[in-house]
Protein backbone atom coordinates (compact mmCIF):
# COMPACT_ATOMS: atom_id res chain seq x y z
CA UNK A 1 0.00 0.00 0.00
CA UNK A 2 0.79 3.40 -0.79
CA UNK A 3 0.15 6.27 1.59
CA UNK A 4 0.01 9.45 0.38
CA UNK A 5 -0.93 13.55 1.17
CA UNK A 6 -1.92 15.74 -1.42
CA UNK A 7 -0.19 19.28 0.30
CA UNK A 8 -2.73 21.38 2.86
CA UNK A 9 -1.54 19.46 5.91
CA UNK A 10 -1.33 22.73 7.68
CA UNK A 11 -4.27 25.37 8.10
CA UNK A 12 -5.19 28.72 7.18
CA UNK A 13 -4.77 30.55 10.22
CA UNK A 14 -1.50 30.75 11.89
CA UNK A 15 -1.40 28.58 14.55
CA UNK A 16 2.45 26.85 15.20
CA UNK A 17 1.89 24.60 18.12
CA UNK A 18 -0.92 22.80 16.50
CA UNK A 19 0.95 22.18 13.17
CA UNK A 20 3.96 21.19 15.00
CA UNK A 21 1.43 18.45 16.45
CA UNK A 22 -0.13 17.71 12.87
CA UNK A 23 3.46 17.12 11.30
CA UNK A 24 4.39 14.75 14.31
CA UNK A 25 1.58 12.62 13.89
CA UNK A 26 1.80 12.72 10.10
CA UNK A 27 5.75 11.21 10.53
CA UNK A 28 4.45 8.88 12.85
CA UNK A 29 1.82 7.14 9.94
CA UNK A 30 4.73 6.55 7.97
CA UNK A 31 3.80 8.45 4.87
CA UNK A 32 5.25 7.41 1.18
CA UNK A 33 4.73 11.21 -0.10
CA UNK A 34 3.25 14.11 0.66
CA UNK A 35 2.62 17.12 -1.92
CA UNK A 36 2.90 20.85 -0.72
CA UNK A 37 -0.04 23.38 -0.76
CA UNK A 38 -0.62 26.95 -0.27
CA UNK A 39 -1.72 26.26 3.40
CA UNK A 40 1.29 24.65 4.10
CA UNK A 41 3.28 28.04 4.18
CA UNK A 42 0.54 29.43 7.02
CA UNK A 43 3.52 30.15 9.45
CA UNK A 44 6.02 30.58 6.44
CA UNK A 45 8.87 29.12 4.69
CA UNK A 46 11.19 29.01 7.77
CA UNK A 47 8.68 27.20 10.24
CA UNK A 48 7.36 24.59 7.18
CA UNK A 49 11.17 23.55 6.68
CA UNK A 50 12.18 23.10 10.14
CA UNK A 51 8.97 21.20 10.61
CA UNK A 52 10.12 19.14 7.25
CA UNK A 53 13.77 18.45 8.69
CA UNK A 54 12.50 17.74 12.33
CA UNK A 55 10.03 14.81 11.22
CA UNK A 56 11.88 13.59 8.09
CA UNK A 57 8.45 14.07 6.06
CA UNK A 58 8.48 12.70 2.40
CA UNK A 59 7.88 16.11 1.36
CA UNK A 60 8.04 16.21 -2.91
CA UNK A 61 6.91 19.25 -5.12
CA UNK A 62 8.30 20.13 -8.79
CA UNK A 63 7.25 23.05 -8.91
CA UNK A 64 7.18 25.17 -5.25
CA UNK A 65 10.43 26.13 -4.12
CA UNK A 66 10.85 28.25 -0.84
CA UNK A 67 12.95 31.55 -1.77
CA UNK A 68 15.32 31.77 0.85
CA UNK A 69 18.48 30.95 1.11
CA UNK A 70 19.96 28.00 -0.88
CA UNK A 71 20.02 24.96 1.77
CA UNK A 72 17.76 26.45 3.89
CA UNK A 73 14.61 24.04 2.60
CA UNK A 74 14.98 21.76 -0.32
CA UNK A 75 12.72 18.92 -0.97
CA UNK A 76 13.32 16.67 -4.33
CA UNK A 77 11.10 16.88 -6.92
CA UNK A 78 9.44 13.61 -7.07
CA UNK A 79 9.97 10.46 -4.70
CA UNK A 80 10.60 6.97 -6.01
CA UNK A 81 9.10 4.57 -3.56
CA UNK A 82 9.86 1.28 -4.12
CA UNK A 83 6.57 -1.24 -3.52
CA UNK A 84 6.98 -4.88 -3.66
CA UNK A 85 7.81 -5.53 -7.05
CA UNK A 86 6.90 -2.26 -8.11
CA UNK A 87 8.81 1.25 -8.41
CA UNK A 88 6.43 4.36 -7.72
CA UNK A 89 7.43 7.43 -9.37
CA UNK A 90 5.64 10.30 -6.84
CA UNK A 91 5.38 13.72 -8.52
CA UNK A 92 4.21 17.00 -6.35
CA UNK A 93 2.75 19.57 -8.55
CA UNK A 94 0.98 22.65 -7.70
CA UNK A 95 -1.14 25.16 -9.51
CA UNK A 96 -0.35 29.20 -9.01
CA UNK A 97 -4.00 29.27 -9.00
CA UNK A 98 -4.38 27.30 -5.61
CA UNK A 99 -1.72 29.89 -4.16
CA UNK A 100 -3.95 32.92 -4.89
CA UNK A 101 -5.29 33.27 -1.47
CA UNK A 102 -2.01 33.18 0.15
CA UNK A 103 -1.31 36.24 2.38
CA UNK A 104 1.34 39.16 0.81
CA UNK A 105 3.87 38.49 3.43
CA UNK A 106 3.63 34.54 3.11
CA UNK A 107 3.39 34.98 -1.15
CA UNK A 108 7.07 36.25 -1.90
CA UNK A 109 8.40 33.34 0.60
CA UNK A 110 7.64 31.02 -2.17
CA UNK A 111 8.51 31.04 -6.37
CA UNK A 112 5.90 28.87 -7.99
CA UNK A 113 7.41 27.36 -11.19
CA UNK A 114 5.04 26.75 -14.58
CA UNK A 115 3.72 23.83 -13.92
CA UNK A 116 3.92 22.08 -17.51
CA UNK A 117 7.43 23.62 -18.19
CA UNK A 118 8.53 22.12 -14.27
CA UNK A 119 6.51 18.73 -14.92
CA UNK A 120 8.39 18.06 -18.23
CA UNK A 121 11.33 18.59 -16.96
CA UNK A 122 11.44 15.69 -14.47
CA UNK A 123 9.04 13.28 -16.39
CA UNK A 124 11.52 11.31 -18.74
CA UNK A 125 14.03 10.78 -15.44
CA UNK A 126 10.83 9.41 -13.21
CA UNK A 127 9.65 7.13 -16.10
CA UNK A 128 12.87 6.05 -16.60
CA UNK A 129 13.22 5.19 -12.71
CA UNK A 130 9.56 3.71 -12.50
CA UNK A 131 6.89 1.45 -13.02
CA UNK A 132 3.91 3.57 -12.06
CA UNK A 133 3.47 7.26 -12.34
CA UNK A 134 1.58 9.26 -9.65
CA UNK A 135 1.38 13.01 -9.45
CA UNK A 136 0.36 14.80 -6.14
CA UNK A 137 -1.80 17.46 -7.39
CA UNK A 138 -2.76 20.92 -5.24
CA UNK A 139 -5.16 22.25 -7.66
CA UNK A 140 -8.65 22.16 -8.51
CA UNK A 141 -10.47 18.77 -10.74
CA UNK A 142 -10.35 20.78 -14.26
CA UNK A 143 -6.60 21.61 -14.06
CA UNK A 144 -6.24 18.24 -13.36
CA UNK A 145 -7.85 17.03 -16.00
CA UNK A 146 -5.95 19.48 -18.18
CA UNK A 147 -2.93 18.04 -16.65
CA UNK A 148 -3.82 14.59 -17.90
CA UNK A 149 -4.61 15.75 -20.91
CA UNK A 150 -1.28 17.18 -22.13
CA UNK A 151 0.96 14.38 -19.84
CA UNK A 152 -0.30 11.05 -20.56
CA UNK A 153 1.75 9.40 -19.23
CA UNK A 154 0.91 10.36 -15.71
CA UNK A 155 -1.07 6.91 -14.31
CA UNK A 156 -2.80 8.66 -11.29
CA UNK A 157 -3.33 12.15 -10.09
CA UNK A 158 -4.23 12.74 -6.66
CA UNK A 159 -5.97 15.73 -6.24
CA UNK A 160 -5.99 18.01 -3.31
CA UNK A 161 -7.33 21.65 -2.75
CA UNK A 162 -10.28 21.55 -4.45
CA UNK A 163 -12.96 21.52 -1.73
CA UNK A 164 -15.28 19.68 -3.50
CA UNK A 165 -15.53 15.61 -2.75
CA UNK A 166 -15.62 13.80 -5.79
CA UNK A 167 -17.39 10.66 -5.08
CA UNK A 168 -16.28 8.64 -8.09
CA UNK A 169 -12.58 8.73 -10.06
CA UNK A 170 -12.50 10.85 -13.48
CA UNK A 171 -10.87 8.91 -16.23
CA UNK A 172 -8.67 11.29 -18.61
CA UNK A 173 -7.37 9.12 -21.33
CA UNK A 174 -5.39 6.24 -19.51
CA UNK A 175 -5.28 8.66 -16.28
CA UNK A 176 -7.10 8.46 -12.92
CA UNK A 177 -7.83 11.53 -11.09
CA UNK A 178 -9.38 10.85 -7.25
CA UNK A 179 -10.26 13.46 -4.89
CA UNK A 180 -11.12 13.21 -1.33
CA UNK A 181 -12.69 16.96 0.03
CA UNK A 182 -11.33 18.36 2.44
CA UNK A 183 -10.74 18.82 6.35
CA UNK A 184 -9.74 15.38 6.31
CA UNK A 185 -13.37 14.12 6.23
CA UNK A 186 -12.48 11.50 4.37
CA UNK A 187 -9.65 8.65 3.48
CA UNK A 188 -9.59 8.07 0.00
CA UNK A 189 -8.63 4.02 -0.58
CA UNK A 190 -7.72 3.48 -4.39
CA UNK A 191 -7.28 -0.33 -5.16
CA UNK A 192 -5.60 -0.65 -8.50
CA UNK A 193 -5.55 -3.59 -10.92
CA UNK A 194 -2.53 -2.79 -13.18
CA UNK A 195 -2.11 -4.76 -17.30
CA UNK A 196 0.86 -3.82 -19.13
CA UNK A 197 1.94 -1.46 -16.81
CA UNK A 198 -1.33 0.35 -17.06
CA UNK A 199 -4.08 0.70 -14.69
CA UNK A 200 -6.59 -1.65 -15.57
CA UNK A 201 -9.25 -1.90 -13.32
CA UNK A 202 -10.04 -0.10 -10.11
CA UNK A 203 -12.03 0.10 -6.89
CA UNK A 204 -12.06 3.74 -5.09
CA UNK A 205 -13.75 4.45 -1.65
CA UNK A 206 -14.48 7.17 0.57
CA UNK A 207 -14.19 6.43 3.91
CA UNK A 208 -15.82 8.51 6.44
CA UNK A 209 -13.89 9.00 9.66
CA UNK A 210 -16.59 9.25 11.85
CA UNK A 211 -16.66 8.17 15.95
CA UNK A 212 -16.66 4.92 15.03
CA UNK A 213 -13.47 4.23 12.84
CA UNK A 214 -11.05 3.92 16.14
CA UNK A 215 -8.13 5.79 16.94
CA UNK A 216 -4.28 5.62 16.15
CA UNK A 217 -3.21 5.21 19.77
CA UNK A 218 0.24 6.77 19.05
CA UNK A 219 -1.43 9.56 17.28
CA UNK A 220 -4.06 9.77 19.60
CA UNK A 221 -1.22 10.19 22.57
CA UNK A 222 0.35 13.02 20.28
CA UNK A 223 -3.05 14.71 20.02
CA UNK A 224 -3.71 14.62 23.61
CA UNK A 225 -0.95 15.83 24.58
CA UNK A 226 -1.59 18.29 22.17
CA UNK A 227 -4.97 18.83 24.12
CA UNK A 228 -3.39 18.92 27.59
CA UNK A 229 -0.79 21.51 26.73
CA UNK A 230 -3.69 23.96 24.93
CA UNK A 231 -5.57 23.22 28.02
CA UNK A 232 -2.63 24.44 30.35
CA UNK A 233 -1.84 27.61 28.65
CA UNK A 234 -5.73 28.42 28.85
CA UNK A 235 -5.42 28.32 32.19
CA UNK A 236 -2.40 30.47 32.76
CA UNK A 237 -3.99 33.08 30.60
CA UNK A 238 -7.20 32.67 32.47
CA UNK A 239 -5.39 33.35 36.13
CA UNK A 240 -3.75 36.47 34.53
CA UNK A 241 -6.47 39.26 35.16
CA UNK A 242 -5.17 42.26 33.83
CA UNK A 243 -8.46 43.72 32.79
CA UNK A 244 -10.71 42.33 35.74
CA UNK A 245 -11.99 39.08 35.52
CA UNK A 246 -15.17 38.80 33.74
CA UNK A 247 -18.03 38.91 35.52
CA UNK A 248 -21.02 36.72 34.31
CA UNK A 249 -25.04 37.61 33.65
CA UNK A 250 -25.77 37.22 36.88
CA UNK A 251 -23.91 40.53 37.74
CA UNK A 252 -26.11 42.36 35.12
CA UNK A 253 -29.31 40.67 35.36
CA UNK A 254 -30.36 43.14 38.18
CA UNK A 255 -29.74 46.44 36.01
CA UNK A 256 -30.50 45.08 32.59
CA UNK A 257 -33.34 42.36 32.85
CA UNK A 258 -35.14 43.14 29.63
CA UNK A 259 -31.87 42.38 27.97
CA UNK A 260 -31.01 39.10 29.78
CA UNK A 261 -34.78 37.99 29.30
CA UNK A 262 -34.30 38.25 25.32
CA UNK A 263 -30.51 36.98 25.62
CA UNK A 264 -32.15 33.57 27.60
CA UNK A 265 -34.13 33.16 24.93
CA UNK A 266 -31.24 32.98 22.24
CA UNK A 267 -29.16 29.75 21.88
CA UNK A 268 -25.97 31.41 23.29
CA UNK A 269 -27.67 30.94 26.27
CA UNK A 270 -27.20 27.44 26.04
CA UNK A 271 -24.21 27.00 24.14
CA UNK A 272 -22.34 25.28 26.82
CA UNK A 273 -25.40 22.54 26.60
CA UNK A 274 -24.45 21.68 22.78
CA UNK A 275 -20.92 20.85 24.45
CA UNK A 276 -22.31 18.58 27.15
CA UNK A 277 -24.61 17.10 24.53
CA UNK A 278 -21.86 16.06 22.57
CA UNK A 279 -19.65 15.53 25.19
CA UNK A 280 -17.09 17.80 24.55
CA UNK A 281 -17.52 20.08 27.53
CA UNK A 282 -13.79 20.05 28.01
CA UNK A 283 -12.75 20.45 24.31
CA UNK A 284 -10.28 23.28 24.11
CA UNK A 285 -10.77 23.28 20.73
CA UNK A 286 -14.83 24.04 21.16
CA UNK A 287 -14.69 25.84 24.48
CA UNK A 288 -13.57 29.56 22.34
CA UNK A 289 -16.33 29.34 20.84
CA UNK A 290 -19.41 28.19 23.70
CA UNK A 291 -18.10 29.97 26.58
CA UNK A 292 -17.21 32.99 28.08
CA UNK A 293 -13.57 34.59 27.61
CA UNK A 294 -12.00 31.11 27.31
CA UNK A 295 -8.40 32.09 26.12
CA UNK A 296 -8.41 35.88 27.84
CA UNK A 297 -7.22 36.86 31.09
CA UNK A 298 -10.13 36.18 33.67
CA UNK A 299 -11.81 34.03 30.92
CA UNK A 300 -13.84 30.77 31.27
CA UNK A 301 -10.83 27.99 32.36
CA UNK A 302 -13.30 24.67 33.47
CA UNK A 303 -16.38 24.13 35.29
CA UNK A 304 -15.31 23.70 38.51
CA UNK A 305 -13.78 27.30 38.53
CA UNK A 306 -15.64 29.09 36.10
CA UNK A 307 -19.30 27.63 36.08
CA UNK A 308 -20.31 31.73 35.93
CA UNK A 309 -18.84 31.92 32.39
CA UNK A 310 -20.17 28.73 30.49
CA UNK A 311 -22.08 29.59 27.76
CA UNK A 312 -22.09 33.06 25.46
CA UNK A 313 -22.54 34.91 27.99
CA UNK A 314 -23.21 39.43 27.95
CA UNK A 315 -19.33 40.65 28.40
CA UNK A 316 -18.63 38.30 24.87
CA UNK A 317 -20.53 41.10 23.50
CA UNK A 318 -20.31 43.73 25.61
CA UNK A 319 -16.94 43.58 26.69
CA UNK A 320 -17.87 45.99 29.72
CA UNK A 321 -15.29 47.69 31.98
CA UNK A 322 -15.35 47.43 35.49
CA UNK A 323 -15.57 50.85 36.50
CA UNK A 324 -19.51 50.27 34.89
CA UNK A 325 -20.22 48.28 37.69
CA UNK A 326 -18.75 50.31 39.95
CA UNK A 327 -20.67 53.43 38.46
CA UNK A 328 -23.45 52.08 36.14
CA UNK A 329 -23.65 55.77 34.30
CA UNK A 330 -19.97 55.03 33.22
CA UNK A 331 -20.28 53.20 30.08
CA UNK A 332 -16.91 53.98 29.04
CA UNK A 333 -15.05 50.84 27.90
CA UNK A 334 -18.38 49.08 27.50
CA UNK A 335 -19.60 48.26 23.69
CA UNK A 336 -23.17 49.24 23.10
CA UNK A 337 -23.03 48.29 18.75
CA UNK A 338 -21.75 44.85 18.21
CA UNK A 339 -19.92 45.05 15.09
CA UNK A 340 -19.84 42.20 12.35
CA UNK A 341 -16.49 41.68 13.02
CA UNK A 342 -16.92 40.27 16.33
CA UNK A 343 -19.51 38.09 15.48
CA UNK A 344 -17.50 36.48 12.90
CA UNK A 345 -14.85 35.36 15.11
CA UNK A 346 -16.83 32.66 16.03
CA UNK A 347 -19.74 32.86 12.87
CA UNK A 348 -16.98 31.60 10.94
CA UNK A 349 -17.69 30.31 7.31
CA UNK A 350 -17.08 26.74 8.81
CA UNK A 351 -18.92 27.03 11.55
CA UNK A 352 -22.12 29.23 10.05
CA UNK A 353 -22.01 29.04 6.29
CA UNK A 354 -25.08 30.97 5.94
CA UNK A 355 -24.92 33.95 8.48
CA UNK A 356 -26.10 37.33 7.28
CA UNK A 357 -25.22 39.79 10.43
CA UNK A 358 -28.57 41.68 9.38
CA UNK A 359 -30.59 38.76 9.34
CA UNK A 360 -28.83 37.55 12.84
CA UNK A 361 -28.99 40.66 14.80
CA UNK A 362 -32.31 40.92 14.86
CA UNK A 363 -32.19 37.41 16.68
CA UNK A 364 -29.76 39.08 19.23
CA UNK A 365 -30.23 42.86 19.84
CA UNK A 366 -32.68 43.14 23.22
C1 LIG B 1 -25.82 48.57 38.93
C2 LIG B 1 -26.53 48.47 37.69
C3 LIG B 1 -25.77 47.98 36.47
C4 LIG B 1 -25.00 46.87 36.37
C5 LIG B 1 -24.58 45.89 37.47
C6 LIG B 1 -24.64 46.76 34.99
N1 LIG B 1 -25.15 47.80 34.30
FE1 LIG B 1 -24.97 48.13 32.30
N2 LIG B 1 -25.92 49.90 32.50
C7 LIG B 1 -26.51 50.36 33.64
C8 LIG B 1 -27.09 51.65 33.38
C9 LIG B 1 -27.86 52.48 34.39
C10 LIG B 1 -26.83 51.96 32.03
C11 LIG B 1 -27.24 53.18 31.28
C12 LIG B 1 -26.10 54.16 31.31
C13 LIG B 1 -26.47 55.46 30.64
O1 LIG B 1 -26.90 55.40 29.48
O2 LIG B 1 -26.35 56.47 31.29
C14 LIG B 1 -26.09 50.83 31.51
C15 LIG B 1 -25.65 50.73 30.20
C16 LIG B 1 -25.15 49.55 29.64
C17 LIG B 1 -24.90 49.36 28.25
C18 LIG B 1 -25.11 50.37 27.15
C19 LIG B 1 -23.85 51.16 27.03
C20 LIG B 1 -24.01 52.40 26.20
O3 LIG B 1 -22.97 52.83 25.66
O4 LIG B 1 -25.11 52.91 26.09
C21 LIG B 1 -24.45 48.09 28.11
C22 LIG B 1 -24.05 47.41 26.82
C23 LIG B 1 -24.41 47.49 29.41
N3 LIG B 1 -24.84 48.41 30.33
C24 LIG B 1 -24.03 46.20 29.67
C25 LIG B 1 -23.86 45.70 30.94
C26 LIG B 1 -23.34 44.40 31.23
C27 LIG B 1 -22.96 43.36 30.17
C28 LIG B 1 -23.27 44.26 32.56
C29 LIG B 1 -22.77 43.09 33.34
C30 LIG B 1 -21.39 42.68 33.13
C31 LIG B 1 -23.78 45.48 33.12
N4 LIG B 1 -24.10 46.33 32.12
C32 LIG B 1 -23.89 45.72 34.47
C33 LIG B 1 -26.55 49.68 34.84
C34 LIG B 1 -25.85 48.56 35.17
C1 LIG C 1 -18.02 33.70 21.34
C2 LIG C 1 -18.57 33.23 20.09
C3 LIG C 1 -19.78 33.90 19.50
C4 LIG C 1 -19.94 35.24 19.18
C5 LIG C 1 -18.95 36.37 19.38
C6 LIG C 1 -21.24 35.34 18.60
N1 LIG C 1 -21.86 34.12 18.56
FE1 LIG C 1 -23.70 33.71 17.82
N2 LIG C 1 -23.49 31.77 18.37
C7 LIG C 1 -22.38 31.22 18.94
C8 LIG C 1 -22.61 29.83 19.22
C9 LIG C 1 -21.62 28.88 19.84
C10 LIG C 1 -23.91 29.55 18.78
C11 LIG C 1 -24.62 28.20 18.87
C12 LIG C 1 -25.09 28.00 20.26
C13 LIG C 1 -25.61 26.61 20.45
O1 LIG C 1 -26.71 26.32 19.96
O2 LIG C 1 -24.89 25.84 21.09
C14 LIG C 1 -24.44 30.80 18.25
C15 LIG C 1 -25.72 30.94 17.73
C16 LIG C 1 -26.19 32.11 17.17
C17 LIG C 1 -27.46 32.25 16.53
C18 LIG C 1 -28.47 31.14 16.36
C19 LIG C 1 -28.13 30.38 15.13
C20 LIG C 1 -29.19 29.40 14.74
O3 LIG C 1 -29.31 29.17 13.54
O4 LIG C 1 -29.86 28.87 15.62
C21 LIG C 1 -27.55 33.53 16.07
C22 LIG C 1 -28.70 34.15 15.31
C23 LIG C 1 -26.33 34.20 16.43
N3 LIG C 1 -25.53 33.31 17.12
C24 LIG C 1 -26.04 35.52 16.14
C25 LIG C 1 -24.90 36.18 16.55
C26 LIG C 1 -24.63 37.59 16.27
C27 LIG C 1 -25.52 38.51 15.48
C28 LIG C 1 -23.44 37.87 16.84
C29 LIG C 1 -22.73 39.20 16.89
C30 LIG C 1 -23.53 40.30 17.32
C31 LIG C 1 -22.96 36.64 17.46
N4 LIG C 1 -23.87 35.66 17.27
C32 LIG C 1 -21.77 36.53 18.14
C33 LIG C 1 -21.20 31.85 19.22
C34 LIG C 1 -20.99 33.21 19.09
C1 LIG D 1 -15.13 29.10 15.66
C2 LIG D 1 -16.16 28.98 16.66
C3 LIG D 1 -16.70 27.62 17.02
C4 LIG D 1 -15.97 26.53 17.41
C5 LIG D 1 -14.47 26.38 17.53
C6 LIG D 1 -16.94 25.49 17.69
N1 LIG D 1 -18.21 25.95 17.50
FE1 LIG D 1 -19.92 24.92 17.72
N2 LIG D 1 -20.97 26.46 16.94
C7 LIG D 1 -20.43 27.68 16.61
C8 LIG D 1 -21.47 28.52 16.04
C9 LIG D 1 -21.28 29.94 15.56
C10 LIG D 1 -22.63 27.76 16.03
C11 LIG D 1 -23.99 28.17 15.50
C12 LIG D 1 -24.04 27.71 14.08
C13 LIG D 1 -25.24 28.29 13.35
O1 LIG D 1 -26.34 27.74 13.51
O2 LIG D 1 -25.05 29.23 12.60
C14 LIG D 1 -22.28 26.46 16.60
C15 LIG D 1 -23.17 25.40 16.76
C16 LIG D 1 -22.85 24.22 17.38
C17 LIG D 1 -23.78 23.16 17.63
C18 LIG D 1 -25.21 23.14 17.19
C19 LIG D 1 -26.14 23.53 18.24
C20 LIG D 1 -27.52 23.08 17.83
O3 LIG D 1 -28.00 22.16 18.42
O4 LIG D 1 -28.04 23.66 16.84
C21 LIG D 1 -23.10 22.15 18.27
C22 LIG D 1 -23.62 20.82 18.77
C23 LIG D 1 -21.73 22.59 18.38
N3 LIG D 1 -21.61 23.85 17.83
C24 LIG D 1 -20.72 21.84 18.96
C25 LIG D 1 -19.38 22.17 18.84
C26 LIG D 1 -18.29 21.27 19.21
C27 LIG D 1 -18.46 19.88 19.77
C28 LIG D 1 -17.13 21.94 18.95
C29 LIG D 1 -15.71 21.45 19.10
C30 LIG D 1 -15.38 20.24 18.39
C31 LIG D 1 -17.50 23.25 18.44
N4 LIG D 1 -18.87 23.34 18.39
C32 LIG D 1 -16.58 24.22 18.10
C33 LIG D 1 -19.14 28.09 16.79
C34 LIG D 1 -18.09 27.25 17.09
C1 LIG E 1 -24.29 37.89 20.89
C2 LIG E 1 -24.04 39.20 21.37
C3 LIG E 1 -24.75 39.73 22.57
C4 LIG E 1 -24.87 39.15 23.80
C5 LIG E 1 -24.36 37.79 24.23
C6 LIG E 1 -25.56 40.10 24.63
N1 LIG E 1 -25.85 41.21 23.91
FE1 LIG E 1 -26.62 42.96 24.62
N2 LIG E 1 -26.69 43.69 22.76
C7 LIG E 1 -26.27 43.05 21.64
C8 LIG E 1 -26.65 43.83 20.49
C9 LIG E 1 -26.36 43.44 19.05
C10 LIG E 1 -27.31 44.97 20.96
C11 LIG E 1 -27.90 46.10 20.14
C12 LIG E 1 -26.85 47.14 19.92
C13 LIG E 1 -27.35 48.22 18.99
O1 LIG E 1 -27.92 49.17 19.47
O2 LIG E 1 -27.16 48.05 17.80
C14 LIG E 1 -27.28 44.88 22.40
C15 LIG E 1 -27.74 45.85 23.25
C16 LIG E 1 -27.62 45.81 24.64
C17 LIG E 1 -27.89 46.90 25.56
C18 LIG E 1 -28.29 48.28 25.18
C19 LIG E 1 -29.75 48.28 24.99
C20 LIG E 1 -30.30 49.65 24.73
O3 LIG E 1 -31.48 49.71 24.47
O4 LIG E 1 -29.54 50.63 24.77
C21 LIG E 1 -27.72 46.42 26.82
C22 LIG E 1 -27.91 47.16 28.12
C23 LIG E 1 -27.32 45.04 26.70
N3 LIG E 1 -27.27 44.71 25.36
C24 LIG E 1 -27.07 44.20 27.77
C25 LIG E 1 -26.82 42.86 27.65
C26 LIG E 1 -26.78 41.96 28.75
C27 LIG E 1 -27.01 42.33 30.19
C28 LIG E 1 -26.47 40.74 28.25
C29 LIG E 1 -26.36 39.44 28.98
C30 LIG E 1 -27.47 39.04 29.80
C31 LIG E 1 -26.29 40.89 26.83
N4 LIG E 1 -26.53 42.19 26.49
C32 LIG E 1 -25.87 39.89 25.97
C33 LIG E 1 -25.57 41.86 21.59
C34 LIG E 1 -25.41 41.01 22.65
Amino acid sequence: MLTVDGGDLLGWRSDVRRYETLMTAVSRLSYDAVGIGDNDFVDGAQFLGGGIRKHVLPVTSANVRPALPEGDLTYPPFIIVPKDALRIGVIGLATPQSFRFISPRRRFEINIADQARALQQVLASVRKQSDLIVLLHHADMDASIEIARKFSDIDLIIGSHDQTVHKAPVREGQTLIVHTGRNGAYVGHLTLTLNKGHIDQFENRLIPLTDEIADEPIVKGVIEAYYAALRQAVEQTALLTLDGPFQGADTCIPCHEKAASQWRETPHARASQSLIDDNKQDHPECLGCHTTGYGQPGGYRNVQATNHLTSVQCEVCHRVAVTHLQKPQNTAGTVKKVSEGLCVTCHTSVQSPDFHYEEALERVRH
